[in-house]
């Protein structure tokens, strides 16, 4: 069963990026974990990150047409994108929302996102462990559905 894992902005510098927030592990580490992961669980793992908004919402409009479920996290987009959040509203699998740090810890403008509301659950505060906990809820989740 397919599962994209999509990453919005700045998250291809995970490794460098504040590590003190988000961690030492790489973005290429993240990638080669997912897919791991998604081998073990028996999910065919496809993750990908871009900065421009658009590509993001082309890679939720395939999503959905092929009915996939998605791990996203959406990473800045979370605050104030309604097109992501409409472009997740279409879809038809499963959505888990990721973020690495604690946004409800952080600065209040990191407080809500809009996608959340459109997500099937939202995990966040775990560090990169929150990509494989998503993978792992899906395998589960979709081992079950028709
Ligand atoms: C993030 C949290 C966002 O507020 C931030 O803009 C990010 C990453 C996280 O994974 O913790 O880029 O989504």
């Amino acid at each position: 069963m397919r599962v994209y894992v999509l990453n919005g902005p700045n998250l291809g510098r995970l490794g460098t990026r504040q590590v003190d927030v988000y961690g030492v592990t790489s973005y290429a580490d993240l990638v080669t974990m997912c897919v791991d992961t998604g081998r073990e669980l028996g999910l065919d793992v496809v993750v990908r990150q871009t900065d421009a908004e658009h590509e993001l919402l082309g890679w939720l409009h395939e999503a959905a047409d092929e009915g996939a479920a998605v791990v996203l996290n959406p990473a800045a987009w979370s605050h104030y994108s309604i097109a992501v959040r409409d472009a997740c509203a279409m879809l038809r699998g499963p959505l888990v929302e990721v973020h690495i740090s604690n946004i409800h810890a952080r600065e209040e403008f990191r407080h809500h996102s809009v996608v959340s509301a459109v997500a099937t659950g939202v995990i966040c505060g775990l560090g990169v462990d929150g990509y494989r906990l998503a993978l792992l809820h899906l395998a589960g989740r979709l081992a079950t559905s028709d």
